[in-house]
């Protein structure tokens, strides 16, 4: 998928502002790529076979969108031998758009990827197989024991902790781990968006956009550092933490892979939450003048992020 060119800015999320779209998903996975802390993400490769031992591992994500956290951490070696993989999400049209983004990974890597039903499903590579399962759920709803699966070996948490009451959700969430089993929470926004370069308007813009993230959910706009603090309660232990920051910039007055169509996106998308509130004059000016930068090559982008990974002590109840 390669869209430098398009016109017509797609925001990130739909009118309802409660689904995501996969496009703007698949556009965002490189852009993680690049951003994901290497030192968070070496810790975790050396701690989870320490918690798993010989036995198959056990993965929970919360909010996985259409699945590039799976691709990314088969892609990336993290799994070895049998596994299960149980990829929630609480929006239902995320699991057919997982399914097809997965089938067509699948067929561009040469792993074989079956379906015996519709969103289970079975994925051989040459190091791992492993068992996938799409499932409907909400991160409030997997916190609570009765009727979930598990126990396991990690919970991973990418990009959605700043869209869930972490205080309340993760104590439960972190509870169905295996004793040492582990918490990878990666990419969460920690207050700080810059668009370069400066123009008039962006701090009015930036502040009332941070604004309305605080309004969807008191604290939002600093799920990073308040994580980082959370996880060091007792019956946690914090392995590592590191920045995971978004940086895009034109090379050549051109963007690589998805960046245009990304960057295009996060501008409709900060439009489209500033228009739900109190008229801001200059609005779509600013949105434009943002547009054309994209199209000329001349915009940067900056978004603040924190990867942290946490193990759980066997004591925690
Ligand atoms: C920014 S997207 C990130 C998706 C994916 N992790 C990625 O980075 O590509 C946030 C995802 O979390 C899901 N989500 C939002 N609130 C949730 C909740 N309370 N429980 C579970 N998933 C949630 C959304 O439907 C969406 O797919």
């Amino acid at each position: 998928m390669h869209r430098e060119n398009c016109n017509k800015a797609q925001a990130a999320v739909d009118k309802t502002g409660k689904s995501f779209a996969p496009d703007y998903l698949a556009a965002k996975k490189t852009i993680d790529d690049r951003a994901l802390n290497h030192h968070v993400w070496e810790t975790l490769c050396q701690a989870l076979p320490q918690t798993t031992g010989n036995e198959p591992v056990n993965i929970l994500e919360i909010g996985a969108g259409i699945g590039t956290m799976l691709e990314r951490i088969v892609d990336w070696g993290l799994l070895t031998n049998a596994s299960t993989y149980v990829a929630t999400d609480s929006d239902p049209g995320q699991l057919g758009a997982a399914r097809k983004y997965l089938s067509q990974w699948a067929g561009r890597r040469g792993h074989a990827l079956s379906w015996p039903e519709e969103h289970r499903g079975r994925l051989s590579t040459s190091r791992a197989d492993i068992s996938v399962a799409l499932d409907l759920a909400r991160a409030e709803e997997l916190a609570d024991k009765s009727g979930s699966p598990g126990p396991f070996h990690l919970v991973i948490a990418h990009a959605v902790l700043d869209l869930v009451d972490f205080p309340a959700v993760l104590p439960r969430l972190l509870s169905r781990l295996t004793k040492n089993g582990l918490g990878y929470f990666t990419c969460n926004f920690d207050g700080e968006t810059v668009f370069l370069p400066e123009c008039e308007g962006d701090a009015e813009i930036i502040r009332r956009y941070h604004a309305s993230m605080e309004a969807r959910l008191a604290g939002a706009s600093h799920t990073g550092r308040r994580l980082l603090t959370f996880l060091q309660r007792p019956g946690l232990e914090l392995l590592a933490a590191g920045s995971s920051d978004w940086v895009i910039h034109p090379r050549s007055h051109r963007y690589v892979t998805d960046e245009a169509f990304f960057l295009h996106a996060i501008i409709e998308t900060v439009e489209r939450e500033l228009k739900k509130n109190r008229r801001l004059p200059g609005l779509a000016a600013w949105a434009r003048l943002r547009h054309r930068q994209v199209e000329t090559g001349e915009l940067s982008f900056l978004a603040r992020h924190l990867d942290l990974l946490v193990r759980r002590h066997p004591c925690l109840s």
